[in-house]
C-alpha cells in the first residue's frame, strides 16, 4: 500500500486583493512530501515561497484548495486542533531566531514544550538533550544577546528539536549569517535529515537549495520545476544561470 504522504497541496490557491488588483501567492500549487525526504523550495523573492510555508505550517490558510497534513484535512479541524497540529508535528526555524531576549537558551527552548503541555521535569530534560544535540550545552544559562548569531540559531534549531517534530521547517535560516556560520547551520540540517527527519528548507539561494534532495521551484505563485537537486543544477547549467 501506498504510504500517506506527511504533506499534500491539492491544487492550493492564496489570492490578496489589493485595491482593484489581485496577487496569486499561490496559483494552482500541488505536491506531496513523505517521511525523510529533504525538500527546499525555492524561488525569487516574491514567488510565493513563505506563503506556502505559511500554509504548510499552519500559520495561514488557502484561499482554496486542500492541504493534508499526515493525511488530515487541515481546513476541516477546528484552531485548537490547528494549534496542537502546530506544537507536535512541526518545529519551526526562522531567519530571525525569534528568541526572547529575557529568557535563558533554556528558557527559551522549553517554551514550545509548554504550548504542547509537556510537564515540568520531562521539559527542561528534553530542552537539555535538545541544547546538547546543537552543542550548547555549556551556554543554557546565557540570555540570548550573549551568544553569536550562529548560536542563537542554534538555539532556536534546538526549540525546533525538542517537541521531536515530524517536519522541521526552516524559512532562510542561513539569511541573517556569515558563509561560515551557514556552512555549520546546513551541516546540521545535513546531519537532521540522515538521522531521518523531514526537512523542508525555504530559500532564495540556489547554492543553499543544492543542499537538498530534492528542489521544488516555484515562480509568480506556481512550481516551474520539481525534481532532483542534481538535475535542477544541470538545467541551471544548461540555462546559463550557473557556470
Ligand atoms: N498579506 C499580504 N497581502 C498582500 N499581498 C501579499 C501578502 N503576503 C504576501 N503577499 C504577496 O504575495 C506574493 C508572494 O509573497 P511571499 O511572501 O510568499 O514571497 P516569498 O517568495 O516568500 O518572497 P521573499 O523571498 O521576499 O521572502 C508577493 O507578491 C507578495 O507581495
Ligand atoms: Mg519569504
Amino acid at each position: 500500500m501506498e504510504q500517506t504522504p506527511l504533506i499534500e497541496f491539492q491544487d492550493i490557491h492564496k489570492i490578496y486583493h489589493m485595491g482593484d488588483s489581485e496577487v496569486r501567492a499561490a496559483d494552482g500549487v500541488s505536491f506531496r512530501i513523505d517521511r525523510g525526504e529533504f525538500v527546499a523550495i525555492v524561488g525569487q523573492s516574491g514567488s510565493g515561497k513563505s506563503t506556502c510555508m505559511n500554509i504548510i505550517g499552519c500559520l495561514d490558510v488557502p484561499t482554496s484548495g486542500r492541504y493534508l497534513l499526515g493525511g488530515t484535512d487541515v481546513s476541516t479541524i477546528d484552531e485548537d486542533a490547528q494549534a496542537s497540529f502546530r506544537n507536535t508535528m512541526l518545529g519551526f526555524i526562522f531567519q530571525q531566531y525569534n528568541l526572547l531576549p529575557r529568557l535563558s537558551v533554556q528558557e527559551n527552548v522549553e517554551l514550545s514544550l509548554l504550548y504542547a503541555k509537556v510537564p515540568p521535569q520531562e521539559r527542561a530534560e528534553r530542552a537539555r538533550q535538545a541544547l546538547s544535540r546543537v552543542g550548547l550545552a555549556d551556554k543554557i544559562h546565557h540570555l540570548p544577546s550573549q551568544l553569536s548569531g550562529g548560536q542563537q540559531q542554534r538555539v532556536s534549531i534546538a526549540r525546533a528539536l525538542a517537541g521531536d517534530p515530524s517536519i522541521i521547517l526552516a524559512d532562510e535560516p542561513t539569511g541573517a549569517l556569515d558563509s561560515g556560520t551557514s556552512r555549520e547551520v546546513l551541516d546540521f540540517l545535513r546531519q537532521l535529515h540522515e538521522s531521518g527527519n523531514t526537512i523542508v528548507l525555504i530559500t532564495h539561494d540556489n547554492a543553499i537549495a543544492a543542499e537538498a534532495q530534492r528542489i521544488i521551484r516555484l515562480a509568480d505563485g506556481k512550481i516551474v520545476y520539481d525534481g532532483s537537486a542534481v538535475a535542477a543544477e544541470q538545467v541551471q547549467f544548461a540555462k546559463g544561470v550557473v557556470s
